[in-house]
C-alpha cells in the first residue's frame, strides 16, 4: 500500500486536540487520532479523514500501536496532548499534607511516562525526517516561574516532562538532526482540565480551544491553517521576524503566543 503523509495526534479526546484535528481535516488532510476511549470523543468518529485508534497506553500497547500506524502511514508531524490535573481521586494539592503516592503515580504516569513511551517508539521511526513533535507541557512546569507553589504533582510531572524532552532533544542533535521538538503551553484554555479553576482567570485570558489550535498549528507548520485568517497571518509574520533573532535550536519551550518560557 502507498504510504500517505498524515498528522499523528495522541490523546485525541483532549478538547484542544479535537479542535486541532478539526482544523487539519477541514484543510482536506488526514489525521491518525489515538485515544484510550473513542466514546469520549464522538466527534472523531465516522469522519472520512480521521483514522481512529484505541490504545490503553500500556508499554506493550503503545509499541504495537506505533508499529501498526507507521507500517500504513507516512507520519509527518506529531502532537502528544495527554495531561491530567484532576479526576478519579486526583486533585491538585494545596499543601504538602495533601500529597499522596497514589495520586502522584497517576499524574506522573499520564503526564510524563506515557508521553515518553510514545516518544521512545516514535522517534526511531522518524529520525531521518524533518518532522516536528509537539508535546503539551504547561508554564507551571517551569522551575524558574514557580512563585506561587501548590499543585505538587501536576507541577513536578510537567517539570519532569520538560527535562526528559530536553534530554531527548540533545540526543537528537546527533542522531536526528532534522527533527524538532516543541514543549507547548496552551495558556488557560476552556477544557475539562481547567474547568474547576476558571473562576480566578482574568477576563479575556481564558482561551477557546479553536484559538489555541490555530496558534499551535501556525507555530508548528509555519503558516496559517486558513489563508484568509488575518489575525493568524499577522501572528505568523511576527513569528518569522522573531525567528531571525533566535538560534536554530531543535527544541522550544514556548507558549501560545510563541514566547519562550524560562526553564
Ligand atoms: N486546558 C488548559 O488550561 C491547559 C493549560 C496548560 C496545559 N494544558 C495541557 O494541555 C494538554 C491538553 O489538555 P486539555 O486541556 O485539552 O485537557 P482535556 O480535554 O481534559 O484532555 C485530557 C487529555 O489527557 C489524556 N488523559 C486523560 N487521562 C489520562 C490517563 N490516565 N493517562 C494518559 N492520558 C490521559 C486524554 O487522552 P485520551 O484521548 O487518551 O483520553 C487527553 O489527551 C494537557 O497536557 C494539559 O496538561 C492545558
Amino acid at each position: 500500500m502507498q504510504a500517505q503523509s498524515v498528522t499523528l495526534v495522541i490523546g485525541a479526546s483532549s478538547y484542544i486536540a479535537q479542535a486541532l484535528i478539526k482544523m487539519i481535516i477541514d484543510r482536506g488532510e488526514k489525521v491518525v487520532a489515538v485515544t484510550r476511549n473513542p466514546l469520549e470523543a464522538p466527534q472523531l468518529q465516522g469522519q472520512e479523514n480521521i483514522v481512529l485508534k484505541t490504545c490503553n497506553y500500556s508499554e506493550e500497547s503503545i509499541a504495537e500501536t506505533v508499529e501498526e500506524i507507521f507500517s500504513f502511514y507516512r507520519i509527518n508531524n506529531v502532537y502528544i496532548c495527554n495531561g491530567i490535573l484532576h479526576g478519579n481521586g486526583v486533585f491538585p494539592e494545596k499543601k504538602v499534607e495533601d500529597f499522596s503516592l497514589d495520586s502522584y503515580l497517576t499524574v506522573i504516569t499520564a503526564n510524563t511516562l506515557t508521553p515518553m513511551l510514545w516518544l521512545k517508539n516514535i522517534v526511531p521511526r522518524i529520525e531521518q525526517q524533518a518532522s516536528t513533535i509537539t508535546i503539551f507541557s504547561a508554564r507551571i512546569g517551569s522551575i524558574n516561574d514557580n512563585k506561587l507553589g501548590g499543585w505538587y504533582s501536576y507541577r513536578s510531572s510537567k517539570a519532569a516532562l520538560n527535562m526528559a524532552v530536553r534530554t531527548l532533544a540533545i540526543e537528537c542533535q546527533r542522531r536526528a538532526k532534522a527533527l524538532k521538538f516543541i514543549l507547548f503551553h496552551p495558556g488557560t484554555t476552556d477544557t475539562p482540565l481547567s474547568k474547576p479553576f476558571q473562576r480566578n482567570v482574568p477576563k479575556g485570558k481564558l482561551f477557546s480551544t479553536e484559538f489555541v489550535a490555530k496558534r499551535l498549528f501556525a507555530l508548528t507548520e509555519g503558516h496559517a491553517a486558513d489563508a484568509n485568517d488575518e489575525e493568524i497571518r499577522a501572528f505568523v509574520t511576527r513569528l518569522s521576524e522573531q525567528a531571525v533573532q533566535e538560534r536554530t535550536d531543535n527544541l522550544k519551550y514556548i507558549d501560545w503566543d510563541g514566547q519562550p518560557i524560562s526553564w
